[in-house]
């Protein structure tokens, strides 16, 4: 991905209307929400997602993608309490701060699925966070709750292992899935990424970036004031390598 040219077998027009840092910026973090919903949870109109990890480049977008595709209701959980607090105006109906000791967790959790309940969860996060989720949210009596919720494991930046209680399955209707790099067709990619890029033309998706020339790659990679915001790494230009071949030889 950080090649200067490359070889590739498709082609997808790029609007005009949208700058090369944006166009490279959302393929991947917005096809991580958009696929999962359309092809994993099989999103209906009206349903309440959870996004848990919200306040990260791939959350900012499941958010607004949420709410693109029908979500009635978005409850958005995260860390960085300045992202946080922008997650409204991207759609989120509410916010739950990660910043709390497990039980101020679990009841917050808990007071956002008696409101309504949670049919989608989408999981960047895995490990304790979700450990607290599902105990929140599965109930521990013979009293089963016979409303689905569909859980959709995209990342794992909290851990990538979860202790799941065996009463969480049998008081719930949990059903756990995985979005990645396998199982959702090519077409179904090539089909949606166009569809994200005029939406972010039409200003109904956005995305915070910052360029970075090739050649500063190592500091980038380095970088930890980098939050909500997608770094892209532009290749030196053609015509750029062509002046230096041409200085060099002229030298
Ligand atoms: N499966 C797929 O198709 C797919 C596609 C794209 C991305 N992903 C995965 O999705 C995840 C998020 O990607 P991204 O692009 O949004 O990354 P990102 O922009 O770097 O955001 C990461 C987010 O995770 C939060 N975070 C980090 N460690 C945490 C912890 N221990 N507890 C709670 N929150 C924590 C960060 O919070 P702070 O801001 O507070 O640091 C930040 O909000 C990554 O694991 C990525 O690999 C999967």
């Amino acid at each position: 991905m950080m090649a200067e040219r490359t070889v590739v077998s498709w082609r997808l027009p790029i609007p005009d209307a949208l700058d090369d840092v944006t166009a490279a910026a959302l393929p991947n973090p917005a096809l991580s929400s958009w696929l999962p919903l359309v092809w994993r949870a099989r999103l209906e109109p009206g349903e309440t997602v959870l996004i848990l990890g919200a306040t990260g480049v791939a959350g900012r977008l499941a958010v607004q993608i949420a709410r693109h595709l029908g979500a009635g209701r978005v409850v958005a959980v995260g860390r960085n309490p300045d992202l946080l607090k922008t997650l409204p105006d991207l759609g989120a109906a509410a916010t739950i701060s990660l910043n709390k000791p497990d039980e101020e967790l679990a009841a917050a959790l808990k007071a956002e699925a008696n409101r309504k309940h949670f049919d989608i969860v989408l999981d960047f996060l895995w490990g304790h966070p979700t450990e607290v989720l599902l105990d929140a949210v599965t109930g521990h009596d013979v009293k089963a709750d016979s409303r689905r919720i569909r859980l959709v494991e995209i990342g794992e930046m909290a851990g990538p292992r979860i202790s799941l209680a065996a009463a969480a399955l049998r008081s719930s209707r949990l059903e756990i899935y995985g979005s990645g790099g396998g199982g959702i067709s090519y077409q179904a990619i090539f089909d949606t990424i166009p569809q994200v890029w005029a939406l972010a033309v039409s200003g109904k998706l956005r995305i915070d970036t910052e360029g970075v020339p090739l050649a500063s790659v190592e500091n980038a990679w380095l970088r930890e004031d980098v939050h909500g915001r997608r770094l892209v790494i532009i290749p030196q230009q053609p015509n750029q390598t062509l002046q230096a071949t041409a200085a060099a030889l002229s030298s």
